[in-house]
């Protein structure tokens, strides 16, 4: 129960510098979050299932390995999980994919819903919920509390950065969701900004600031 995973793979920690960066463009931290949204993908599909089938190679019949049962779904929590999702979409191009729209209160850092889209069948799937940016965890606690309602098979977070508070806040919402990060930083700031951090991920992928 409450699980931490941090991916510290040499590629994950050298683009996250690069992403770190103030003066990295947009552009580039696009590329980059999707190029480490793929590693993490590698890392969070770890123990799926397998099943064996019957092939024909071009040489002999064989007993190969394949997934088992329907597939993941990604859910991103809107705007900067899309970052995120593409890269995970480029390693698992036949996950199902679902949406919720939150975004912080400026003032008060509560989560507020404003969209919500899953697949219908999502009770028969397990589900990774993907944003970057893990800070007071107001958006992710709320995120996964929403999607548990429809009762996926099991459900993963998976994050770029997250604060210490953030993760202790999680695993006391959800102690049975495991988190698989690339880095936890020091603290928040008082505006619940993480620390050192990368700044507003949603500004950085999509230049809005
Ligand atoms: C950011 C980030 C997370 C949230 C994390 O989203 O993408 O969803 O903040 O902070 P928390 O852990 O304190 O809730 P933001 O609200 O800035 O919306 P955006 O993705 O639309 O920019
Ligand atoms: N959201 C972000 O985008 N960055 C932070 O540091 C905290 C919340």
């Amino acid at each position: 129960m409450a699980e931490l995973k941090v991916v510290d793979h040499p590629l994950v920690q050298h683009k996250l510098t690069l992403m770190r960066r103030r003066h990295t463009s947009s552009a580039d931290f696009r590329r980059l979050v999707r190029e480490v949204a793929l590693l993490l993908a590698y890392e969070i599909t770890r123990d799926l299932p397998l099943e064996t089938i019957r092939i024909e190679t071009p040489l002999e019949p064989m007993d190969a390995s394949i997934l088992a049962g329907k597939k993941l779904c990604l859910v991103s929590i809107l705007r900067a999980g899309n970052g995120l999702l593409d890269g995970m979409l480029d390693l698992i191009p036949s996950a199902r994919v679902g949406h919720i729209g939150l975004y912080r209160d400026p003032k008060t850092l509560a989560a507020v819903e404003y969209f919500y889209k899953v697949p219908e069948d999502i009770g028969e799937r397990p589900a990774v919920v993907v944003d970057p940016m893990l800070a007071t965890a107001n958006s992710a606690i709320a995120a996964v509390a929403r999607l548990k309602r429809d009762r996926p098979l099991e459900i993963k977070l998976a994050c770029l950065l997250a604060a210490p508070e953030g993760i202790r806040r999680f695993h006391e919402a959800h102690p049975d969701v495991p988190i698989v990060t690339a880095a936890v930083d020091r603290c928040l700031n008082d505006h619940g900004y993480i620390m050192p951090g990368l700044g507003d991920a949603g500004d950085r992928i999509y230049g809005t600031r």
